[in-house]
């Protein structure tokens, strides 16, 4: 049995099912659109909210140095998604690679991950843009209704409207094709790249050098909110529950890590880039560069606008510009944050049923969702359920909690993507590698290491909830995906007719 759990497709196999007219996407994307698709997913909720929130409650001013300490995990990341990607330009992403080198079982665990790390995402970021979109409502003097704003209802039925329409629409333009959808994002990242811009240069201006003073502030005690709200690193080490000091900077690179979430996601669109070999490293790393230098940026700035005590944890950017008496700013920010946060719930919608696309042609979800529209080649089947799903999700659900469970699957991913690096290196020494990540297996090795300790980071809680989950991927994969694999009909068909053993039939 543990043969047919570790079975692994080969890479060929990977690369000829992407050439199958009717399960085939269209190749359309350059490095340029890759790396604005990057951008277009990574800048969104981290940045302009939960920068107020760590920096006020984990780390005040040196929130900036955990920006860096996420960016330096991410890169580690990227540096192993850049070779997997440009040898094995499929579908997928994490998934695929894991299915060429650990086998179908790790293949589904990581894939079951991805897909709840995407839906979870979209969902978190949609019910943060509606925020966005209320308040610029509130500030034209038009009021939600409670029952259609969601999550602050107060009897009972609360629906954010918003939310699951934004998810909705997206869902529409990602079934009409990916370059429509390229072209909506470029302008869009345009507009929220020069606002964060605005932030940095402008707010520069209003910083005070006593806001930085201290920049790492001593380490507190936490409040009361028992052990499970505690990272799991403290409740190992039975070290006492505590914020700031240079643990909270860590505990806050847990939670900012959010923001980097996404240049992932451009390993996805590997199978619709005309040259990925060369075009994937490129879009992976220069919007992993681009993002990590702005986000630096901004953090050192706001915190010096505004002590961290005092900025606010639901649009703590603009709110910096009110406080210093330049309303125009905040609007202008506002505004931003809106139409950038589409972008990033487009993308990561589009990641998600990618994965789901790549599951379902390979058997372990069902065929049905990975026929491309005849039309406009897009894997339209997963993308409306997926969307309709997610809509109702972000409309019902108040997420930000779950952000931090988005964080865990992400940084879970990275691990695994790491571990294959080394073990294709080993078991397919042969193949061409467009992108070769350098000082293997040092550098997946730290890779690796880095990210579980962020992990460890993240709060007992979210451990438990990320259990659960990964527990329930285990229950579906052995009553459909292992009895239905491609890969696994393959075998008996070549065993059963030409009695080759299982070795030679893989
Ligand atoms: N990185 C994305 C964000 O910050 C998911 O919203």
């Amino acid at each position: 049995m543990s043969s047919t759990l570790f079975r692994t497709k080969k890479v060929e196999q990977s690369i000829l099912d992407t050439e199958e007219p009717e399960h085939a996407l269209k190749k359309s994307l350059s490095a340029l659109d890759l790396t604005v698709f990057g951008v277009g997913v990574v800048i969104g909720t981290g940045i302009f909210v939960l920068t107020g929130t760590v920096a006020k409650n984990n780390a005040g001013p040196a929130v900036a140095l955990s920006f860096v300490v996420a960016g330096v995990v991410c890169a580690l990341a990227a540096l192993c998604y850049a070779e997997f990607a440009s040898t094995l330009p499929v579908a997928g992403s994490a998934y695929t690679f894991s299915y060429a080198s650990l086998g179908e079982l790790p293949a589904w665990i990581i894939g079951w991950d991805l897909v709840l790390e995407f839906a979870l995402g979209t969902a978190v970021v949609a019910v943060g843009w509606s925020g966005y979109i209320q308040s610029l409502l509130a500030n034209a003097g038009w009021e939600m209704p409670d029952a259609l704003a969601g999550r602050d209802a107060a009897d009972g039925f609360g629906f954010d409207i918003l939310a699951a329409a934004l998810v909705l629409v997206l869902t529409g333009i990602l079934v009409l094709g990916m370059k429509l959808s390229a072209r909506v994002t470029q302008v869009v990242v345009a507009i929220k790249v020069a606002v964060v811009l605005v932030v940095i240069i402008a707010g520069a201006f209003f910083v005070k050098s006593a806001n930085y003073d201290p920049f790492i502030p001593p380490s507190q005690p936490q409040e009361a909110g028992g052990e499970l709200h505690a990272p799991l690193i403290q409740l190992i080490f039975g070290w006492a529950p505590a914020n700031f000091g240079v643990m909270g900077i860590f505990t806050a690179a847990s939670i900012v890590f959010f923001a980097f979430i996404g240049f992932d996601i451009v390993a996805t669109a590997a199978e619709e880039t005309r040259n990925p070999q060369r075009d994937m490293p490129r879009g992976i790393l220069g919007s992993l560069f681009i993002c990590t230098a702005l986000y630096v940026g901004v953090s050192i700035v706001v915190t010096g606008m505004q002590h961290y005590s005092k900025l606010s944890v639901d649009a703590p950017l603009a709110d910096a510009f009110k406080a210093t008496g330049h309303p125009f700013f905040a609007g202008l920010i506002s505004f931003g944050a809106a139409v950038g946060l589409t972008t990033v719930c487009m993308i990561l919608l589009l990641g998600q049923t990618r994965v789901f696309f790549a599951m379902s042609r390979d058997g372990l979800l069902p065929r049905f969702f990975s026929r491309v529209h005849p039309r406009f080649k897009t894997p339209y089947r997963p993308t409306i359920l997926l969307g309709v799903l997610i809509a109702i999700v972000a409309g019902f659900t108040s997420l930000s909690e779950l952000a931090e469970l988005v964080n865990i699957g992400t940084l879970f991913a990275f691990v695994i993507v790491a571990i294959s690096v080394i073990i294709l290196r080993r078991t397919r020494p042969d193949l061409h590698r467009a992108f070769r990540t350098p000082w293997v297996p040092v550098l997946p090795v730290v890779s690796v290491c880095a990210s579980l300790w962020l992990m460890l980071n993240l709060p007992t809680e979210t451990w438990l909830r990320f259990a659960i989950w990964m527990a329930l991927g285990v229950v579906v994969y052995f009553l459909y995906g292992r009895g239905h694999s491609r890969l696994g009909r393959h075998e008996e068909t070549s065993v059963g007719e030409v009695m080759k053993p299982r070795r030679d039939a893989e």
